[in-house]
């Protein structure tokens, strides 16, 4: 199977996760494409969904499905979403899409996290993959700055605007041996909305596209 077909398989896993009448938390990229694209064919079974991003609204919408503003809406009983890499603790990098702010957001409503992954994306410690930083405009060289001072080498994403008009400064270079940690150091630098480490609030549960099927990890 390819890379793309063991996410797919991920992706429709997770529909049983998804109770009838319910809402549903959903997030973005390419693993989530393929979630979207079966949560469209139980579309009647739903009431809706809460998008992290314009990019899965557009696709949610396309396929019918109800997009309700996250402040109508009281509690998620799930929330779906690839990542980038997960370590054994299901701590997570992510906002390799640059839709992390909104991502963590709609994580925190929901009461478990389904994440979705190719084998591809488990490692044993995080931060080979550059970690999303996302940061107020007239903030970058401050925050560039202060992210050097904790070991990284932060490198300016050009041209990209997030969703709430921010930029992103990817990390290199970054062995991330207490994940929580540095996602709480990073977030308290004045001028940074969020970053791409998700452990604080990590996975619930975690299914995995492999050659040998869909592995679950809870
Ligand atoms: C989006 O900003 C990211 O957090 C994605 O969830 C993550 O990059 C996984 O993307 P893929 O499913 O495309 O690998």
């Amino acid at each position: 199977m390819t890379q793309d077909e063991l996410k797919k398989a991920a992706g429709w896993a997770a529909l049983e996760y998804v109770e009838k009448d319910s809402i549903v938390g959903v997030g973005t990229g390419s693993t989530v494409n393929h979630f979207i694209d079966a949560l469209g064919t139980i579309r009647e079974d739903i009431q809706g969904a809460v998008s992290s991003s314009i990019a899965s609204t557009q696709r949610l919408e396309a396929l019918g499905i109800e997009v309700f503003d996250l402040n109508s809406v009281a509690q998620l009983d799930i929330y779906v979403d690839g990542a980038d890499e997960i370590d054994g603790g299901k701590n997570m990098i992510k906002g390799g899409g640059a839709a992390l702010t909104r991502e963590k957001i709609v994580s925190a409503v929901a009461k478990k996290f389904v994440c979705i992954i190719d084998d591809t994306k488990n490692v044993d410690v995080l931060g080979d993959f550059p970690l999303p930083v996302e940061v107020i405009p007239m903030a970058r060289s401050y925050v560039a700055r202060e992210l050097l001072k904790l070991g990284g080498d932060p490198v300016y994403r050009e041209g990209v605007v997030t969703d709430n008009g921010n930029i992103i400064i990817d990390v290199y270079h970054m062995q991330i041996k207490d994940p929580k940690a540095l996602e709480i150091a990073i977030n308290a630098i004045v001028g940074v909305v969020t970053n791409g480490l998700f452990a604080a609030r990590g996975a619930d549960v975690v299914l995995t596209g492999t050659q040998n099927g869909v592995i679950t990890t809870k």
